[in-house]
């Protein structure tokens, strides 16, 4: 059997194009950290990088990349329309390609289902993500993505998306948590049977994660001679969803990466499956608007 080449990876979209099993994610990188982060990672093999308008950190990213040398059509650069946009579209990918400093991004995507009236804690009552929707797949053809998705869609938005008469595109991508205690399998499943890839983020747990310390994680992985975090990885991809681990730490970016050569086994995939513990990371109570209906497992 071929060795296997986790981090050389893709997986096909409803558009033809190969989006990279793992990426570099970038919230929560503090000023200063993001460039560096970024030409690490990129030196260190990754082609993939996931940012968002709402995480400020758009012109670090493009200068990090510029900084790598790595020529643009080699990687793979998501980014996201912040909740406040909705109904500037078009202007915000401007604003998000001139921040970047890119002629056009990979992976568009709505970063929530939630169209905020700026400034306000309320959402439009004339306005919701099926009309911005509409607006995305304007941007289709214009050369500035190549792909369009969402972000933080459950079935029950999916299925209003997709069920309106207006939706054309099927969304290439819905980005969304995804780690042992926060697997979906609903979800996904929807997802893949409407030919929508998942990217699976906070896939380590995020920021202080209790993955790190769990049992039957750490068990496993000191079996591997693995770390937890290079097994959630490497469950990720091949629970069939790219990864997106964020780190700041070049060590760290380079450990994450350091995957190819073994896989677990389906045994080892069913324990992982097996955790019953339950956190999310990202809720909805920040929300004007409930988006997670606690049904996607
Ligand atoms: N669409 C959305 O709404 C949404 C929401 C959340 C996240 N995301 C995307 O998904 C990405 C990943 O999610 P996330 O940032 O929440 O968290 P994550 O990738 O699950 O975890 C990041 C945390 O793990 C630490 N870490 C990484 N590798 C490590 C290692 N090998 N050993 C020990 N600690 C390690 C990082 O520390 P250091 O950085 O200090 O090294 C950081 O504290 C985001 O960055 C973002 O791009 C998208």
């Amino acid at each position: 059997m071929a060795a296997v080449k986790n981090t050389a990876h893709t997986f096909t979209l409803n558009t033809g194009d190969k989006i990279p099993a793992i990426g570099l994610g970038t919230w929560q990188s503090k000023p200063h950290e993001v460039q560096t982060a970024v030409e690490a990672a990129l030196k260190a093999g990754y082609r993939h990088i996931d940012t968002a308008s709402a995480y400020g950190n758009e012109a670090e990213v493009g200068a990090g990349i510029k900084a790598s040398g790595v020529p643009r059509d080699q990687i793979w650069l998501t980014t996201k329309l912040f909740n406040n946009d909705h109904k500037r579209v078009a202007a915000a990918l401007d604003d998000s390609l001139s921040k970047l400093g890119v002629d056009y991004v990979d992976l568009y995507l709505i970063h929530w289902p939630a169209s905020v009236i700026p400034g306000e804690k309320a959402v439009f009552d004339d306005w919701n993500f099926v009309d911005t929707w509409r607006e995305m797949q304007k941007l289709v053809g214009t050369g500035k993505v190549k792909n369009i998705g969402v972000s933080n869609f459950a079935v029950k938005n999916l299925e209003i998306l997709l069920n309106d008469p207006s939706c054309k595109v099927v969304p290439a991508v819905n980005q969304v948590e995804l780690h042992p205690c926060n697997p979906s399998p609903k979800l996904v499943a929807y997802a893949k049977s409407k030919g929508i890839h998942s990217t699976g983020y906070s896939c380590l747990g995020s920021t202080n994660s209790p993955l790190y310390t769990n049992d039957t994680l750490k068990a496993l992985a000191d079996a591997k001679g693995k770390t937890v975090q290079q097994v959630l990885l490497v469950w990720g991809i091949q629970k069939g969803w790219s990864v997106i681990p964020k780190s700041v730490t070049p060590k760290r970016i380079e450990a994450n990466y350091d995957i190819d050569g073994w896989s677990l086994t389906d045994d080892e995939v069913k324990t992982i499956d097996g955790v019953t513990e339950r956190f999310k990371v990202c809720n909805d109570n920040w929300l004007p608007i409930k988006v997670f209906f606690g049904d996607d497992e």
